[in-house]
């Protein structure tokens, strides 16, 4: 039993692209055809189907109603590209489209995805427990001492250099603690980032400390409105939003340099002013605030919640483009390589 199938409507055609995802993992091919009787879940199909009549498209979708579990991947292979084309993916809900031509890009497509789906590597969920363990210990109380952060700073660079962001978001991902997984999620991404940078191992932990503090405040937050699964009404939101000052007086109270302060108070605020606590403009927010930022909403956006899937890399850095204007446009284009492979560029355009 295949978890990986590969449907096709010619099955001698598609036999160059079958061999090359085989390579990858042990996919199975059926025709949509000539389906066996026996059929059986998989967590990633790929349709390779190059005929798209109503009959087709009919028994992809009866085929993908009975194979496909919930969270199963579809990979739709493009024969013509064409809103028609697109229009079926999307409504057979398809994970990515790839054109038929570009076999690279599906091959490294499909491997991500396989990827994705194993396990999470030990080393990464080491390093990420060994994280979590010490938001547990320290920001549970809200009483943190430089020194404490700086060694809980040291086991998020280290993790970072050491699995990868990759599989350290794959890691912090399994936690169920929603500020926990918040926090550890932007502090990788923000070691990432740094390392992208070719930051200086000082400037490096600076930046992997203000983003391990940024949301301390919230300790300050009932864990009801932390926790709550949906969206929080405008009182939650008011009380949500004191955060930021929280977090700065808990910091400026316990010995933390000024740049964390900054950070902690302003991580929310928008280059247009229309951010909180203070409407800071522009030139009033600091670098170091610029970039936890966008590590910020990045990381809030592809975080997984038990109420919601969390949102693909490729979506999440385009909600990041689309905020030109209210963060910092040179610091997205910089963030891009920390969260985009090159080879993913070339088929962003066709992710849906
Ligand atoms: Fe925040
Ligand atoms: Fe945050």
């Amino acid at each position: 039993m295949s978890e990986f199938l590969f449907v096709s409507d010619d099955i001698v055609r598609a036999g160059r692209r079958f061999r090359a995802l085989q390579s990858l993992a042990a996919f199975t091919i059926w025709d949509l055809y000539d389906p066996p009787a026996l059929l059986h879940q998989a967590s990633i199909i790929v349709s390779d189907v190059s005929e798209l009549s109503a009959d087709a498209v009919s028994r992809l979708r009866t085929l993908l109603g009975r194979v496909r579990p919930p969270n199963g991947r579809l990979v739709f292979v493009l024969h013509e590209d064409g809103p028609r084309a697109r229009a079926y993916a999307e409504v057979l809900g398809a994970t990515a489209v790839v054109p038929a031509s570009d076999l690279k890009t599906l091959s490294v497509l499909v491997e991500r995805l396989v990827v994705e789906g194993g396990s999470v590597p030990l080393s990464a969920q080491v390093h990420a427990t060994r994280a979590r363990n010490f938001l547990r210990e320290t920001f549970s109380t809200g009483i943190l001492t430089p020194d404490e952060v700086a060694n809980g700073t040291e086991v998020v660079a280290q993790a970072i250099g050491a699995s990868g962001v990759y599989n350290w978001i794959r890691a912090v991902r399994e936690f169920d603690d929603a500020t926990h997984q918040h926090i550890l999620l932007v502090a990788g991404l923000a070691a990432a980032f740094a390392g992208t940078l070719c930051f200086s191992a000082i400037d490096r932990h600076t930046v992997v400390k203000a983003a391990l503090l940024h949301d301390v405040g919230k300790t300050r937050v009932p864990t009801a409105i932390l926790n709550k699964p949906g969206k929080l009404d405008a009182a939650e939101m008011a009380v949500m939003r004191t955060h930021a000052a929280e977090g700065y007086s808990m910091l400026a109270s316990q010995g933390f340099e000024d740049a964390m302060l900054r950070v902690a108070r302003s991580h929310h605020e928008m280059l247009d002013g229309s951010g909180y606590p203070d409407g800071l403009r522009g030139a009033d927010i600091p670098d170091l605030v610029r970039l936890v930022t966008v590590c910020d909403i990045y990381g809030a956006l592809i975080e997984r919640r038990p109420y919601r899937s969390p949102v693909s890399n490729v979506s999440a850095f385009a909600v990041l483009e689309r905020m030109a204007g209210r963060i910092d446009p040179d610091l997205v284009r910089a963030f891009k390589p920390v969260v985009i492979s090159p080879i993913e560029e070339g088929f962003s355009a066709f992710a849906i």
